[in-house]
């Protein structure tokens, strides 16, 4: 495989045009991390900078009445569009472990006679923190029951089915997750949770911008994920959250504040739920964070999330093979599922010194991918904005790297982000 040959694909690769709509204002630096923190568009610092200046410039308070009021439900229509979701079913608000937590304390509260709570083991930690400080708080009740994997990279779904009976109160799973890039099936174990009477709940933080779904048409009950990552919403953007439909007058959050109020504005000392997803609403929304998130939705429709996924199972795919080429003889392993529909838009390989192989890559060849425990270097592979040149580069450095053991002037004490 050679640099020339990725160059014809990036010639042939019908979303080339988008990387120019994001800040790249270092041609040499390779991002590999956009599935932890998404590209800057360039449409964002325009509209940000009105924002700024306009909106809480000038607008001040008047601003709350010239849209941002409505701005967490607008927004989470746009992403609604993204993830299968029709109006009214999704909001922007807080952070995903923020919205994991209501909406686990919610989904128990709808089976109060079932105990049990299925996940799996390659959940996210916080994802599986919150299922721990739930039960706690219904009384240790509960009992959460982690799926194993059989390869460390996927997760067998009967294996999944075989953890759901009838004591199954919820099924919560990352739908792609965040060390393999493993793809669960989200219809089929929807469904074999629904015929046991079960509801689901899925974290889309790893999928949503890049992987197709239809969360109406197969039945999802509840979701959670970030607009940082894919969506490129930007540092700490606000999550959103998703209910179905015929599920929102039958839910309650568990944190009862103003904004989820039917009408915050009469201060009414007593609570009474919005209709609607709106009693998913906590308190004041941070208005910047979550208008950022509006040029890089639009960036996204435009492109067309079945154009994105082509783009990224035909990078992701690329990489794998150059892993195999020339990584897997350095002491690499292949750490993704090999098939293209069970895999989200990472790469992860495996080296015993993956930690200071990428403090290397970041301190002298810039190349910004990400480590994850114990020994995986994680490939974030962005369609909007990688090119075919910048994975074949980037396996080129990290060869040099190895090659060279330039890694070994790096401690393996661990900075405090990986
Ligand atoms: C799959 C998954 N779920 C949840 C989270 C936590 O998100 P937040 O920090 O916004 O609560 C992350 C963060 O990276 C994640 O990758």
């Amino acid at each position: 495989m050679t640099l020339d040959e990725a160059r014809r694909l990036d010639g042939k690769d019908e979303l080339a045009s988008f990387r120019g709509r994001f800040v790249v204002d270092q041609p040499d630096l390779i991002y590999l991390d956009g599935n932890s923190l998404g590209r800057l568009p360039r449409a964002t610092v325009e509209r940000m900078q009105a924002v700024v200046e306009q909106e809480w410039g000038c607008n001040l308070i008047r601003g709350w009445n010239q849209g941002w009021y409505e701005a967490a439900l607008r927004l989470g229509g746009k992403l609604g569009g993204l993830i299968g979701a029709a109006a009214g079913q999704v909001v922007i608000s807080d952070s995903t472990t923020v919205n994991l937590f209501k909406l686990v304390m919610a989904a128990l509260k709808l089976r109060p006679e079932r105990t049990r709570i299925v996940s799996d083991v390659f959940n996210f930690p916080s994802d599986l923190y919150v299922l721990q400080g739930c039960v706690r708080l219904l009384g240790d009740r509960h009992h959460i029951h982690l799926v194993p994997s059989g390869d460390g990279i996927g997760i067998d779904p009967q294996r999944v089915y075989d953890n759901i009976d009838e004591q199954t109160a919820l099924v919560t799973l990352s739908h792609v997750t965040y060390q393999s890039a493993f793809l669960h099936d989200m219809q089929a174990i929807t469904e074999r949770a629904h015929q046991a009477g079960a509801l689901v709940l899925w974290d889309l933080s790893h999928s949503a911008g890049v992987v197709p779904m239809e969360l109406d048409n197969w039945g999802v009950d509840l979701a959670v994920g970030c607009s940082y990552k894919y969506l490129n919403g930007g540092p700490g953007a606000p999550a959103f959250l998703y209910i179905r439909q015929d599920l929102q007058e039958k839910i309650q959050s568990p944190v009862w504040g103003w904004f989820g109020h039917q009408e915050p504005f009469e201060f009414d000392p007593v609570y009474q739920p919005a209709e609607g997803i709106r009693r998913f609403l906590v308190g004041t929304p941070p208005i910047l964070s979550l208008l950022a998130l509006e040029p890089a939705l639009d960036l996204i429709m435009e492109a067309g999330i079945e154009r994105i996924r082509r783009k990224s199972e035909r990078l992701t795919e690329y990489l794998i093979g150059l892993v195999a080429e020339r990584l897997e003889p350095l002491g690499f392993a292949q750490m993704s599922p090999r098939e293209a529909t069970r895999r989200g838009s990472h790469v992860s390989v495996r080296h015993p010194e993956a930690y200071r192989i990428n403090r290397a890559l970041i301190e002298e060849l810039n190349v910004l991918p990400d480590f994850r425990e114990p020994d995986l270097l994680r490939l974030g592979l962005a369609p909007l904005y990688t090119s075919f040149a910048e994975v074949w580069e980037a396996t080129d450095r990290i060869c040099r790297i190895v090659a060279q053991e330039r890694y070994q002037s790096y401690p393996v004490a661990r900075t405090s982000v990986t």
